[in-house]
């Protein structure tokens, strides 16, 4: 007898073992423990055990029914993760799709290229002059004596290195305007219309300045052009960019290359020049720009006598934070490659 119930035990055990799903899992149940079940039926055989041993007896089947019990419920949690699996690892047609993840242009590359499209409307030719420069491009040729203090005014980074005899040491380009000389040598002759965007350096980082930004340099040079030329193409990049409402104006200022020079503010596009928090009594500085003076002109290798011309040059950070609207409160977030902010644009 307890060797028939060791027998239905150790079956039991290999057929659950084997059961391939929960049905079949079930069958092996019924087939065991179920009311003419092999074990069920076995069990009743106990009153033909002597009395004496129908304790021990009892024990065993008690235990026997047990180990199924047990063995059965390990299977079946077992068979349902299995199952589970299957369906994740199904494809599924009738399913929503996943979209692949898209990127897209950093949005300073997208300012320039927007920028590059307003300037190109009007006959300006994009170019980008080096980054690693020469003294010659970014100050002496730009009428920056040697040891001006105006050169302090740029924060420039210097290179270690050998100095050229006539260009001088080599630099990070502080600003654009080194493009205006390289262009004139390029070129040789007018017209000009330069638009020169490109990477700059300064010993600076705060809020409003990161050590490394763009600007967008405009320069041109041909017979007659004036300040109301200038005037002219401020407004006309100002509305392209701001907006139809946004008007520009000029104020004196000073930079060694251009004569006169200005500072060039757009009219405010919160409280519509009114004045508010924001801004200047209704205006918001945008840059630099001026006629260029003719030491930079024959720099250029180009007669002031017969030409002259006008040059601005402006940050693409600067007038992205300016665009109504855009409201970014430390602009080194630009280039910290946060996702979380980039994907926004
Ligand atoms: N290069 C000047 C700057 O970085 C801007 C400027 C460009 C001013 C051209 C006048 C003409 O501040």
């Amino acid at each position: 007898m307890e060797e028939e119930l060791i027998g239905i035990k150790n079956t039991a055990l290999s057929f659950i073992l084997e059961a391939e799903d929960l049905e079949n899992l079930e069958e092996t149940k019924l087939q065991f423990l179920g009311r003419s079940g092999k074990l069920t039926l076995a069990l009743k055989e106990i009153i033909k055990v002597p009395v004496e041993k129908r304790k021990e007896f009892g024990l065993l089947a008690n235990e026997v029914k047990q180990t199924i019990e047990d063995a059965i419920e390990i299977q079946k949690s077992k068979l349902k993760t299995q199952k589970l699996g299957k369906i994740v690892g199904k494809i599924d047609v009738t399913n929503p799709g996943i979209k692949p993840l898209l990127g897209h242009l950093h949005l300073v590359t997208q300012a320039i290229e927007e920028i590059t499209n307003i300037f190109e409307k009007i006959s300006f030719e994009k170019l980008r002059y080096p980054e690693v420069e020469w003294d010659w491009y970014v100050f002496e040729a730009l009428n920056f004596p040697d040891n001006h203090p105006a050169r302090d005014d740029w924060e420039t980074f210097f290179i270690k290195g050998n100095a050229d005899p006539k260009k001088g040491p080599m630099l990070l380009a502080p600003h654009t305007s080194g493009g205006q000389i390289r262009e004139m040598e390029r070129k040789q002759k007018p017209p000009i219309r330069m638009l020169n965007i490109a990477k700059c350096y300064r010993r600076q980082s705060d809020i409003s300045h990161s050590p490394m930004f763009h600007q967008f340099e405009g320069l041109v040079v041909d017979k007659d052009i004036s300040i109301t030329n200038l005037k002219g193409t401020l407004d006309y990049f100002v509305k392209s960019w701001f907006g139809e409402k946004r008007q520009s104006r000029i104020r004196p200022y000073h930079f060694q290359f251009t004569e006169p020079s200005f500072e060039v503010d757009v009219s405010c596009g919160v409280c519509k020049g009114l004045g508010c928090k924001l801004c200047k009594a209704g205006w918001l500085e945008m840059g630099g720009a001026g006629m260029v003076h003719p030491n930079v002109l024959k720099a250029g290798g180009i007669d002031p006598n017969k030409y002259t011309g006008f040059a601005f040059g402006w940050g693409v950070e600067r007038v992205l934070m300016m665009r109504e609207g855009l409201k970014i409160d430390d602009l080194r977030i630009l280039y910290s490659n946060n996702l979380e902010f980039l994907q926004q644009f």
